[in-house]
């Protein structure tokens, strides 16, 4: 559904102010990253001494959160996690996403897989029948890039593009594949995730978002 730009970022913002009623007192949260996590952070400053603290999946939420005090920690000491909220860039109606605008898709799936509840706000844009309009983030080694390229053409007939000029938090490189209708999410994660080079694909099918927010007033809880 095309939205103006201003009421989706009221959207968001309604989005992330909804996941705060999922905080409970002492935990560690989960922040992903983006312009819908931005407006998260900013909430959950308004209840910082209620937590513990939060672990990142970005240098960008990282500067979020220490500039609102609120302690980052690293996943290797917190342990697996109660509560993950991030955003999408789309979103099917079983909670599968594509994730990885924003270029942060490992750090983000590594905090996925150890959180018990993994809450996605979104704007109603990112709600879509299908996934793959948006094109699919993929992380992988810089040395990796064109083999990895001819490999998803072959495997998928998508188009494989180079975001020039991004390097991940981790010192790798993206291609956004174009042109997919992605009928088998689970599938497609596995078999893009196998080739040689590949760090992350940022499909979150095999482990999917729990609860979706869909921000909106009032905002809707999936
Ligand atoms: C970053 C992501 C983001 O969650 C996704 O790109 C959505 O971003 P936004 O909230 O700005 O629309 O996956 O890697």
């Amino acid at each position: 559904m095309p939205q103006n730009p201003a009421s989706q970022n009221e959207a968001k913002r309604l989005a992330g102010e909804k996941a705060i009623e999922f905080v409970e007192d002492g935990m560690v949260i989960g922040v992903g990253t983006g312009s819908t996590v931005a407006y998260f952070i900013d909430a959950l400053a308004r209840v910082k001494d209620r937590i513990a603290g939060a672990v990142s999946s970005s240098e960008q939420s990282t500067q979020r959160l220490r500039g609102h005090g609120i302690e980052v920690m690293e996943l290797n000491h917190t342990g697996n996690l109660a509560l993950y909220v991030d955003g999408a860039d789309e979103c099917d109606s079983y909670k599968r996403l594509i994730k990885g605008g924003g270029a942060a898709l490992t750090r983000e799936k590594v905090i996925a897989e150890a959180s018990k509840t993994f809450i996605c706000i979104i704007d109603p844009a990112k709600q879509v029948p299908v996934l793959g309009e948006f094109p699919l983030p993929v992380e992988v080694i810089p040395m990796a890039r064109s083999l990895v390229a001819r490999e998803i053409l072959t495997m998928t007939g998508g188009q494989p593009v180079w975001r020039d000029g991004v390097v991940t938090d981790n010192g790798n490189w993206i291609l956004d594949i174009h042109g997919l209708a992605i009928t088998d999410p689970v599938g497609m994660e596995r078999e893009l995730s196998l080739i040689p080079g590949v760090v992350t694909v940022g499909l979150f099918a095999r482990r999917p978002a729990d609860v979706v927010i869909v921000g909106g007033e009032p905002p809707r809880v999936l």
